[in-house]
């Protein structure tokens, strides 16, 4: 377990070496990230490429407090402003200790939600102002960014739907941004499209309502031509 770390000096990941890899999967609730992450991580096993992964929020002791916090639904919820700035509490805490060393250490890393998702439920959903997002999240990260985002983009409707199929087959019940109003999530999905349609270069945008097989083919695709597998 993590117990501290150092605050590590600034620098991008693009900066440290192309050995390894940092990837951001992006998307509605729902969208099948969780299954993408898990194709990518068998085929890195058996490749024999040292990879983490990791999740926000959360993804350290401190990280994992501040996600109780978070989603936690109560009458004493957070404010927008304060939902923004406990993300991007657990998100430095998460860089810090967590990605900058395993990328240190020469291993890809595998975020399940990294900065965008900030961009698109903070600015997009509760309609903070993005240049503040921004700016935040550049702090959080020390400028650290993903050298590619993945959206796997579903519509909201469907979003709902494999919700509500996942709440009664695994019994969970909905977390609190689970539960924000239909429109809270259309302006959340046309910020992540936003973001992929301003940065092409640092997004991959997949749709989400194809077969998870298909799915990692495109995946494994655009790795490959970015020369990143062989
Ligand atoms: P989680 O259960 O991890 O959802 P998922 O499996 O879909 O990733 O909950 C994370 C929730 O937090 C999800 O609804 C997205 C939201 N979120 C933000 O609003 N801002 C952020 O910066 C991050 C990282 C997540």
């Amino acid at each position: 377990m993590i117990t501290h770390c150092l605050m590590m000096t600034k620098t991008t990941a693009q900066a440290i070496s192309i050995s390894m890899i940092f990837l951001a999967f992006e998307g509605l609730d729902g969208s099948g990230k969780s299954t993408l992450m898990r194709q990518l991580e068998e085929h890195l096993s058996e490749k024999k490429i040292s990879f983490l992964k990791t999740r926000e929020p959360g993804g350290t002791p401190v990280g994992d407090q501040l996600r109780e916090i978070i989603l936690k639904k109560s009458s004493d919820a957070p404010t927008a402003r304060t939902e923004l700035l406990l993300y991007e509490a657990s998100r430095a805490q998460h860089v810090d200790c967590v990605i900058r060393p395993a990328l240190e250490q020469k291993k890809w890393v595998l975020c399940d939600r990294f900065s965008a998702s900030s961009i698109a439920f903070q600015a997009g959903g509760r309609q903070i102002s993005e240049s503040q997002v921004e700016w935040l999240n550049d702090f959080a990260t020390g400028s650290l960014e993903p050298h590619l985002n993945i959206l796997l983009d579903l519509t909201v409707e469907e979003s709902k739907k494999r919700r509500v199929n996942r709440a009664t087959q695994v019994g969970v019940a909905e977390d609190r941004m689970e539960s924000e109003a239909e429109l809270f999530h259309q302006r959340v999905r046309k910020a992540f499209l936003d973001q992929g349609q301003k940065k092409p270069k640092a997004w991959l945008i997949l749709d989400a309502s194809q077969t998870p097989e298909k799915l990692f083919e495109l995946l494994k695709t655009e790795l490959k031509e970015r020369q990143w597998l062989a």
